[in-house]
């Protein structure tokens, strides 16, 4: 359950903006790794999480419509294509695997929708090389210098915001609700058929982004 919906909600000035529901129907359409890789920490963002992630971004902060998303290691292309879905005016989605950037453009095309897709490797990635420092990032997406949004493990909440504040140079790091990341057993060494993680939805806003 997404706690900041209740909270924060602003559908109701927004007639005509896509339903929650129709859009975690559209993103629970799209295809997923084919062939994961762990050692790029391939795990999917299912439907339920990425509709109310980029739902909330647009509904309680107004980062979606209207604005430039980058969607940073995109997989599959589900958070960007979200942010396509609740009309950003463009969607960048980076990601250091062809076979993924691949799967996304079919996705894209699926929905009639324009992603720019961008084959790269990012340096300094959260959740890689850094992963013990930022505790599990799971997906990331970035609202044109505005706030950056992503998942991370309940369980490492104080941390993730002690090394946000003092190490990532925000100015603010919000928790906006807690969801329930269900994993699927992607891989061999996964015991079990699925996992379900508590996870938080972060939103940070850079320094020099402060709003007075
Ligand atoms: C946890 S998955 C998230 C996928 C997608 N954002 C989603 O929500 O379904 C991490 C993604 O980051 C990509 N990735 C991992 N390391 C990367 C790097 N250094 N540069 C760019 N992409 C990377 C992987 O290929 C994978 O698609």
């Amino acid at each position: 359950m997404c706690y900041s919906l209740d909270i924060r909600n602003r559908t109701a000035e927004r007639t005509n903006k896509m339903k929650l529901k129709q859009l975690e129907s559209l993103l629970g359409n799209l295809q997923q790794f084919h062939n994961p890789k762990i050692e790029l920490e391939q795990y999917p963002t299912g439907a339920h999480i990425a509709s109310r992630m980029l739902y909330t971004a647009e509904n309680s902060f107004d980062d979606v419509c209207g604005k430039v998303v980058a969607d940073f290691g995109c997989g599959c292309g589900t958070l960007g294509l979200a942010a396509t879905l609740l009309d950003a005016e463009h969607v960048i989605g980076i990601d250091v695997d062809d076979e993924s950037l691949e799967i996304a453009s079919v996705n894209a095309d699926e929905l009639e929708v324009e992603l720019e897709l961008i084959q790269s490797e990012i340096k300094n990635l959260p959740w890689r090389g850094l992963s013990h420092h930022l505790s599990n990032l799971l997906s990331i997406i970035f609202v044109a210098s505005q706030a950056v949004y992503s998942l991370h493990k309940t369980s490492t909440r104080e941390h993730i915001k002690r090394a946000a504040l003092r190490d990532y140079n925000a100015s603010s790091a919000e928790v906006l609700c807690e969801l329930r990341y269900d994993l699927p057993k992607l891989y061999k060494f996964h015991k079990k058929k699925d996992v379900d993680i508590a996870v938080d939805l972060w939103r940070f806003v850079p320094k020099a982004n402060q709003e007075s």
